[in-house]
């Protein structure tokens, strides 16, 4: 990993804690977590949750908030959404854009991620655009093409310095929840496309966008995927559920 980029812990609680367990949840963890400089923390509770995670994070500037989702549209009639900038008025920094969950449970499409990072920007958010193959296409020698179409679709409509301050998780669906991690070299070999698909839009500032890796990470792995080369931090879901277990793992 390059010195010059503070590792980002991220949690994503998917569908998980609502307002009472979160509050209880990121109390434990902020007992078990000291704050550090070397290390930025990001919770992505569900959004009925953020302010309860966010009345306890108020002390701790290392710990920051974002939620999963947002709708491509500034407001209106699009019952059960929140837009960009409720997120932003709620006390969120950053937003996922594109998780796979979205992708293939929601049918989001590359136009979508397209629109929802521009709204994210417009709102003075950061977007966390998650991008990742599925087994068939891994098999079928297709991670490189559907990264990099993802990778391009979800930047389209971002002014380069924009893209300069977001962030990138890699996060290959056959390795989300299903106990199957890519391995250091995995990841390393994909983050290496996504850098240099950056750098070409971005110049060499590109070595300065965070790139997470994401997708089974637990507390035994985690420390071998952030020494990898070229991963910058992890975006975790089922074992960031349990506070003690994401204590650990922010502390790899
Ligand atoms: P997982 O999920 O850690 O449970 O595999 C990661 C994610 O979907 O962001």
């Amino acid at each position: 990993m390059a010195s010059h980029r503070r590792p980002v812990l991220a949690a994503n609680w998917k569908m998980n804690h609502g307002p009472t367990e979160a509050a209880a949840v990121i109390e434990t963890f902020l007992q078990r977590h000291a704050a550090r400089d070397d290390r930025t923390v990001i919770m992505f509770p569900p959004a009925i949750s953020l302010a309860a995670v966010r009345e306890h994070t108020r002390e701790r500037t290392d710990v920051k908030l974002g939620v999963q989702n947002v709708h491509t549209a500034e407001k209106g009639a699009f019952t059960g959404e929140i837009s960009a900038g409720m997120a932003a008025d709620a006390g969120a920094s950053f937003v996922l854009v594109g998780h796979s969950e979205r992708r293939h449970l929601f049918g989001e499409t590359d136009e979508q991620t397209a629109q929802k990072c521009a709204r994210v920007v417009a709102a003075g958010l950061t977007p966390v655009l998650c991008v990742g193959e599925l087994l068939e296409q891994r098999e079928r020698g297709e991670t490189e093409t559907v990264v990099l179409t993802q990778l391009r679709a979800g930047v389209s409509q971002l002014a380069v310095g924009d893209v300069r301050t977001m962030l990138v998780a890699y996060e290959p669906v056959w390795a989300i929840g299903t106990g199957r991690t890519a391995t250091p070299a995995d990841a390393t070999a994909v983050h290496r496309v996504i850098r240099e698909a950056l750098r070409e839009r971005v110049g060499a500032s590109a070595l300065d966008i965070p790139i997470l890796y994401g997708g089974s990470v637990n507390a035994s792995n985690a420390a071998a995927l952030l020494a990898a080369d070229q991963v910058d931090g992890l975006l975790v879901g089922g074992a960031s559920l349990e506070p003690v277990g994401w204590a650990s793992i922010c502390g790899a």
